[in-house]
């Protein structure tokens, strides 16, 4: 069956075209209490004024030409002119029983995100690009658009010819750094820089040589890119992300395009010399002092910057990559950047699709400040999500400690809303109670227990009590909602969805007997249950969490 309500939705408005004339959109709404039935319009209300008739007037005309009878009861009409609708049972058994599926809908997504920077370790502020993303690939995939991740991982810049003249300079060879070696050596190399005029010539020269592809150069660089992914990729295996090696277009992928990027900005006399960078000023945007800010395509030094790079990668994807949409999963600090990124490159006509900066807050320490470890420093991903690896297994069979400890995590940056910090707390994080992961979780292995005792499910057939019924108009509610996320690139709302499911399963578990309950009555809640058990499980796996049979 279809969603139930666009098929509402299109019986009204055909009602309100027979009636007035105009195919008005009801607007339908889940209803604020049970007593108002499961879904109210305030079509009425909208209308009344522009028809000169009252409100309950337009309401008794709607409701007296709109055809409902084989899906609600006889609409109500309320208060000022509100129309209540109320499903049939066997409405929203045949909804739970054959729920909603997507098929394609033609359109590419091109989704940017966890881009961690090479020489560098991943911190938190990764953690959420990267859990963030996943959750919208999964949604938008579902959703049926046809997904491209690219991870836009920091490998290319100046800071590489310093930490390879640094290697020359201290006679170390490329190979035997680690990670750890590498974020040390940029230290000492950042150092060496501010210190020393003559290395930061030789440093600058180094730059040129790696940009302009010398094999020497590009080798030592190309080692110290091949670590970092060898570490981000351990991380990404603790997390049980959906990115993957292939996916890594770095930085670095655009070097050669930046030349023609330069170019037809210039031909379009777009770019300004600004102490001898190549700018673009764009109209509206302005530093506090109100002097115009540039976008500096071309730096001073004849190197390319970050903002380069990007204006390229969205020339990629639009022509290469053939993107419908571009998603940018990246915190609150770049908004600017990205504000007039885009806008440059609509104006060089190189972005006719919506692109979207899906900005984040940030995660902050017990102390309300941003995390950082006790001496200052960032906090190591890796050494966080094992902590809350060995939190889980405190409560739980060792076997299902990573999934809880990871899916915490996860969850608890998913569920509230993606523009606001939050503390990170490994204790509400884990706990078995609240909108928290694990509490999803067990709603799900308790489900899958009482499933494993029953035999075969077969159909929802009855819908008598409210907590039933409650929760099956909740279960016929998912396919909508994850078309929300893919729409809005809210992930929080599919946490609060799953929540509000989980909650009327605790509640219809207290009030209607399963197991204990006899003939069609057991039939029919058992199939409640493994619709249920369905969308907790497709659920968390769109949210990138996994959803253990036992706990
Ligand atoms: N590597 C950057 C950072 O860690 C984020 C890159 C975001 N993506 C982009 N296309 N600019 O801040």
């Amino acid at each position: 069956m279809s969603a139930l309500l666009p098929v509402l939705s299109a019986r009204i408005t055909s009602a309100a075209e027979a009636v007035f004339g105009t195919p008005y959109d009801p607007e339908l709404r889940s209803a604020t209490k049970p007593e108002f039935g499961h879904y109210q319009t305030n079509l009425a209300l909208r209308i009344a004024n522009e028809l000169e008739q009252p409100p309950r007037e337009v309401a008794a005309r709607l409701v007296e030409a709109v055809r409902l009878d084989d899906l609600c009861e006889q609409p109500a009409i309320a208060g000022p002119g509100f129309i209540n609708l109320t499903l049939l049972p066997r409405t929203l058994a045949k909804a739970v029983n054959e729920p909603e599926t997507f098929s394609s809908n033609g359109q590419r997504v091109v989704v940017d995100y966890s881009q961690p920077n090479v020489a560098k370790q991943m911190h938190v502020g990764h953690l959420r690009s990267t859990v963030i993303g996943d959750a919208l690939c999964n949604v938008l995939a579902f959703a049926g658009y046809d997904v491209i991740r690219q991870n836009h991982v920091g490998d290319w810049g100046t800071q590489y010819g310093m930490m390879i003249e640094q290697l020359l300079e201290e006679d170390i060879a490329a190979e035997s750094l680690d990670l750890e070696g590498l974020q040390h050596l940029y230290e000492r190399s950042r150092k060496h820089f501010d210190a020393d005029g003559n290395f930061a010539d030789k440093a600058r020269l180094r730059v040129v040589a790696l940009q302009s592809g010398d094999p020497e150069t590009r080798a030592m660089w190309r080692h110290m890119v091949d670590v970092s992914l060898d570490d981000f990729d351990k991380v990404y295996a603790l997390l049980g992300t959906g990115l993957k090696r292939t996916d890594v277009v770095g930085e670095s992928a655009y070097n050669d395009d930046l030349p023609q990027v330069v170019k037809e900005l210039d031909e379009q006399g777009l770019l300004t010399e600004s102490e001898g960078a190549l700018c673009a000023f764009l109209p509206g945007f302005q530093g506090r002092d109100g002097s115009p800010l540039p976008v500096i395509v071309r730096k001073s030094d004849g190197g390319f910057g970050y903002s380069a790079t990007d204006l390229a990668a969205v020339r990629h994807r639009v022509n290469t990559l053939h993107a419908d949409r571009i998603v940018y999963v990246v915190d609150h600090r770049q908004a600017l950047h990205f504000d007039m990124i885009f806008t440059l490159a609509r104006t060089a006509g190189w972005l006719d699709v919506p692109a979207e900066h899906v900005s984040f807050g940030t995660v902050l320490g017990p102390n309300g400040k941003p995390f950082k470890t006790r001496e200052g420093g960032t906090v190591k991903l890796v050494d966080l999500l094992n902590s809350a690896v060995e939190r889980a297994g405190s409560v739980d069979r060792e076997s299902t400690a990573r999934a809880v400890g990871i899916g915490a995590v996860k969850y608890a940056d998913l569920s509230s809303d993606r523009g606001n910090d939050y503390v990170f707390d490994l204790d509400r994080m884990v706990a078995m109670t609240g909108n928290t992961g694990p509490y999803l979780q067990y709603a799900h292995a308790r489900l899958t227990r009482l499933l494993s005792k029953a035999g075969p499910v077969t159909e929802v057939t009855q819908l008598a009590e409210p907590a039933e019924k409650r929760l099956a108009l909740l279960l016929t509610g998912f396919a909508g909602t994850v078309e929300q996320v893919a729409e809005t690139l809210q992930p929080h709302r599919l946490c609060t969805y799953l929540y509000d499911v989980a909650s009327a399963l605790s509640v219809f578990y207290e009030q209607c007997p399963v197991l204990s309950s006899e003939g069609d009555t057991r039939a029919s809640r058992l199939a409640l249950c493994a619709a249920t058990r369905k969308v907790l499980q497709d659920g968390l796996g769109l949210l990138g969490i996994e959803a253990p049979d036992a706990m």
